[in-house]
């Protein structure tokens, strides 16, 4: 499939200062905007190639600064990953030369943890760092470690570093979560792909990444699949060989553009997409009053003939796939902002998510907050620009939502965490008629 990429690749990366965004917001959005290829997919099928040494070539690979850092932290292994055109990564383990996943990467990106389960299970050893990641939660790593006990590995931990080592090899077995983990179910799958023997790993998370990294496994021979919706079973194989994949697209980006068309009362098209993936939000936007057509790859949403308080509130609770996406709630809240009645959510997954209400408060919305997990949005409340700042990656996308429907200017501190997993995001809202530019933080 031709790449509908309608814009100038042109990977900036992270400037050295702080950046803000600047938004003049009241401008219905327009057009029609191409999705990326999901970071949460993208850098799992990075970290997958390192069970192998022969190349294996990504193409639909978003341009955001988490894959430049997993790009870095493969090649500061001695990976060698080339980058023949946008979109597109080429990656040869043949062999690595060191076996130590810094502080500084773990502390950059929660998800270079997933190196855990591959590095491990080829090479019989890693050091690797306690992850940071986003300031959404505790986020510990407990899980993934068990996942790797269970299938015989040795683990201490010390000074913020795990020493892990597989006498041998590791061996198949029984993994049962007590709770479901993405990353926890992908660092188990990897593992288990070069393990000796069967492996069962339940629940198994069901997020479509995860089926998405499955089918690029089972390319690379691996013997790898959904028993149940729930459960995933391996049979590990003595080596795996290297494929090409393309990176299945970003929900989340998808939810985004969805909402900025509805809270800028615009009308979109997206294409790229994949509408079986966001089926739960595809439902919201129906009770809320704001149907969304799909077709194959294309969505549309018109929002221009809404008038203030036509969109119905509604209580939200997130939950695992195939359930409303955590990294969802922040956009739908935004969206419950121009909603009439009390909306209630239910942060289920995280326990500091809703923080970033605050923030929303400041341009307008009517949020109160009752704990670390719930709050109540009262709508419709008419936004208006204002200063605020970015905590984390999806709350940071989700501001860009409430400056464009607010009236008046708004500066966003904080842009970095926003390119961290958006691609282009500030050009795409362009192209679309926003007023967004990206700057060097006069705070
Ligand atoms: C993945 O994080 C995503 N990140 C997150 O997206 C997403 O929000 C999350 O899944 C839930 O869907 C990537 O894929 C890189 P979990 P992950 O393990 O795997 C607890 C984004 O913005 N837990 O499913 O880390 C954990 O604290 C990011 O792209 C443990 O207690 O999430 C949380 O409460 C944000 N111990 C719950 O489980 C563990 O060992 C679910 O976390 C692991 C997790």
């Amino acid at each position: 499939m031709a790449d509908a990429r309608p814009f100038h690749w042109e990977y900036r990366p992270e400037p050295a200062a702080p950046e803000a965004f600047r938004i003049e917001g009241g401008a219905p959005l327009r057009g029609t905007v191409a999705v990326s290829g999901a970071k949460n997919a993208a850098l799992k099928l990075l970290a997958a190639a390192v069970l192998t040494g022969e190349r294996c070539r990504f193409e639909n690979v978003p341009e955001i600064e988490d894959v430049r850092v997993m790009v870095q932290v493969l090649t500061d292994l001695g990976v060698v990953v080339d980058h023949p055109a946008p979109g597109v990564y080429e990656v040869a383990a043949g062999d690595v030369d060191w076996l130590f996943i810094p502080l500084e990467a773990a502390a950059k990106m929660r998800a270079s943890f997933i190196l855990l389960g591959p590095l491990l299970t080829r090479f019989g050893r890693v050091i690797i760092s306690n992850p940071g990641g986003d300031r959404i939660g505790r986020r510990p790593v407990n899980l993934h470690v068990d996942a790797m006990r269970a299938l015989g590995a040795e683990i201490d931990y010390r000074n913020g570093y795990y020493y892990a080592q597989a006498p041998g090899r590791l061996r198949g077995g029984e993994i049962t979560f007590p709770q479901v983990t993405v990353m926890g179910t992908e660092n188990a799958m990897l593992a288990a792909c070069l393990a000796e023997g069967r492996t069962v790993i339940h629940p198994a998370a069901q997020e479509p990444e995860i089926d998405d990294l499955m089918a690029f496994l089972v390319k690379m021979g691996a013997e790898v699949a959904r028993t149940a919706p729930d459960t995933i079973e391996v049979h590990g194989q003595r080596r795996l060989r290297g494929a090409n994949h393309r990176v299945v697209p970003d929900r989340i980006e998808t939810g985004t553009f969805l909402v900025a068309a509805a809270v800028t009362g615009g009308k979109l098209t997206l294409e790229n997409a994949a509408c079986e993936h966001v089926g739960a939000l595809l439902d919201l936007f129906a009770r809320v009053g704001l149907p969304v057509r799909c077709e194959g790859t294309r969505m549309e949403v018109d929002a221009t003939g809404l008038r203030p308080g036509d969109l119905r509130g509604l209580d939200i609770e997130t939950a695992p796939y195939p359930g409303l996406a955590t990294d969802l709630q922040p956009p739908v809240c935004v969206l419950l902002t121009q909603a009439t009645g009390d909306s209630h959510v239910h942060e289920a997954i995280f326990e500091d998510r809703i923080e970033w209400l605050g923030e929303l408060r400041k341009l307008g919305a009517t949020v109160d907050i009752a704990d670390a997990h719930n709050a109540v949005i009262r709508g419709p409340a008419r936004l208006h620009g204002a200063e605020a700042s970015i905590g984390d990656l999806r709350a940071g996308a989700s501001l860009i939502l409430a400056a464009l429907a607010a009236e008046g200017t708004s500066l966003i501190h904080g842009a970095h965490h926003v390119h961290r997993g958006y691609e282009n995001i500030d050009r795409k809202f362009q192209q679309l008629g926003a007023t967004i530019t990206r700057s060097a933080d006069p705070a």
